[in-house]
């Protein structure tokens, strides 16, 4: 699929750089075409350096393009799980290109930023499944009064899913994110049910597990999580460590 991205730093380095190894096309765009191009250059190489071959690739033993887990690769790669990862391509644009390119588009800018950037790019996102990863400046700047989730639907019209902002851009690098044995669980907090699956897609492109989290209304949980949980790392504490495993959390969760 066509992936735009509101951003050339960071988390649009990690995410980009994995979905268009993962098949997709991909778009970023910042404030400086020329950096951005940079970065798309680096991105594009990274991807196709570290293509999965047959070896590696995930094996799908039931391909189903609905099913919920099922990643880009695992679609493209049918029963026998061969990867066609096309020609891992990505490249730079404005923002307003960015926003018109991608059949989702992924918003990965500075708080301090976001309100222009949304302006700069234009109606196009109106409509399509919006990706939105973005916490607060400091983990003691977040207001929940004011959802960054809700503003970006406010001003996209976009059918927003907040989802991988609870983990540091490097877990994002990782292929795949595995902790203990354990895939990485991504909640995704959302309305739309097609933006819904477009999301899971995604993070199943990660090797990761996509977890329903909710409606929109839930978005602001998911960043007033993040500001709590990195207030902690900034501390030096194992975030992890504050909540029990589901057979030890009563009877929530097994119904
Ligand atoms: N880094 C993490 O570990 C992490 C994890 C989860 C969520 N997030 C969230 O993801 C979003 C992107 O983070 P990132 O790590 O990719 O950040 P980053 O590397 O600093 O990149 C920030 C992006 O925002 C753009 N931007 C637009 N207006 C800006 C402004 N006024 N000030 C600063 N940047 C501006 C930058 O444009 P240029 O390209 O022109 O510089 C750049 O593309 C943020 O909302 C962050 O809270 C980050």
């Amino acid at each position: 699929m066509r992936i735009g991205i509101l951003g050339a730093g960071g988390m649009a380095d990690a995410l980009g750089t994995q979905w268009a190894r993962a098949g997709h096309t991909v778009m970023i765009s910042g404030r400086d075409a020329g950096r951005s191009t940079a970065r798309a250059d680096k991105m594009r190489a990274e991807a196709r350096r570290t293509l999965p071959t047959q070896a590696s690739a995930p094996q799908a033993s039931a391909p189903q393009a609905s099913a919920p887990q099922t990643s880009s690769a695992q679609m493209a790669g049918g029963a026998g799980g061969v990867v066609v990862a096309g020609e891992a391509d990505v490249r730079a644009g404005t923002w307003a290109e960015a926003a018109r390119f991608g059949e989702v588009v992924m918003v990965a800018v500075r708080e301090a930023g976001l309100v222009d950037v949304l302006q700069a790019a234009g109606a196009s996102m109106r409509g399509k499944p919006v990706i939105d990863v973005t916490n607060a400046a400091a983990p003691d700047r977040y207001d929940p009064t004011r959802p960054i989730a809700r503003l970006i639907r406010d001003l996209t019209g976009g059918h927003v899913v907040k989802a991988f902002n609870l983990c540091h851009v490097d877990v994002w690098r990782m292929t795949p994110p595995v902790f203990g044995g354990r895939p990485l669980a991504v909640p995704l907090c959302g309305d739309d049910p097609a933006a819904m699956d477009t999301a899971r897609t995604l993070v199943a492109d990660l090797g990761c597990t996509p977890l329903n989290g909710g409606g929109l209304d839930r978005a602001m949980q998911l960043e007033a999580t993040a500001a709590f949980v990195i207030g902690l790392w900034f501390g030096g504490a194992d975030a992890q460590a504050i909540l029990p495993p589901l057979a030890s959390s009563g009877t929530h969760g097994q119904g």
